[in-house]
């Protein structure tokens, strides 16, 4: 079993050499290191949790035209070198298909507790100390302003409004980011995004006053 974590490790490396700083490699390794500790606490196959922590960004469709087939699809054919059994690719890969919180609350069908897990993780990583530093460095990668006070936050915007919408980073911490604590799946999930919750609000109470000169 280490011999495929170990190999996917590697691959994933190197699959993601040059990446966007917040889908790099250490994204992959905090989500990994963090679904191991979130695992710990519950009944789940490690291996599938590992295997698809590792796997969850091998191809952003953010970064491939939208298209979301491209992830799953390498993730596949990766694990079919290994000698791993069908019924674990099967369930890895259907992670990966359904991770994303884009949808929503909705997972599209499938759910199961290795999902939960890696999701919990996932989540985590976009919150916090870390989740702020991401959030800056892509509005950066996509030249959006940190912000703007004319532009107020949109919530139920569809996911294609979303996608195009070139609203100031701190618009996203209103619209997705301060969203997420209330959608965890575990107990541990939970617990560690009411912290990382309570960092980011200290975060924006300080950076208006900072804007306006008061402190
Ligand atoms: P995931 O890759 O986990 O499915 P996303 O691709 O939506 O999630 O987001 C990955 C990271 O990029 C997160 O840290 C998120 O906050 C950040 N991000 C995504 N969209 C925006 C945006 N419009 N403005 C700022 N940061 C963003
Ligand atoms: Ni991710």
């Amino acid at each position: 079993m280490q011999e495929i974590i170990d190999a996917t490790e590697l691959f994933v490396k190197q699959e993601l050499a040059g990446a966007e700083g917040g889908h790099d490699w250490w994204h992959i390794y905090r989500v990994w290191q963090q679904s191991r500790h979130i695992a710990s606490k519950e009944q789940v196959d490690m291996l599938v949790v590992e295997l698809a922590a590792l796997l969850h960004d091998i191809a952003d469709s953010k970064f491939h035209n939208g298209d979301e087939q491209v992830g799953p699809a390498k993730a596949e054919a990766f694990l079919q070198t290994q000698p791993v059994p069908q019924h674990i690719i099967d369930h890895v890969v259907s992670i990966i298909k359904h991770i994303s919180f884009k949808g929503g609350h909705n997972n599209g069908g499938f759910y199961s507790p290795e999902l939960a897990v890696v999701q919990d993780a996932d989540r985590l990583d976009a919150l916090g100390a870390v989740g702020i530093a991401r959030a800056f460095n892509y509005g950066g990668f996509k030249n959006r302003a940190l912000y703007d006070p004319a532009i107020t936050p949109q919530l139920n915007m569809t996911k294609e409004e979303y996608k195009h919408s070139a609203a100031p980073t701190i618009n996203h911490f209103y619209e997705k980011l301060l969203l997420l604590k209330d959608r965890m799946n575990t107990e541990t999930g939970k617990m560690l995004a009411e912290e990382r919750h309570a960092f980011m609000e200290a975060y924006l109470a300080q950076f208006y006053k900072e804007w306006n000169g008061e402190v």
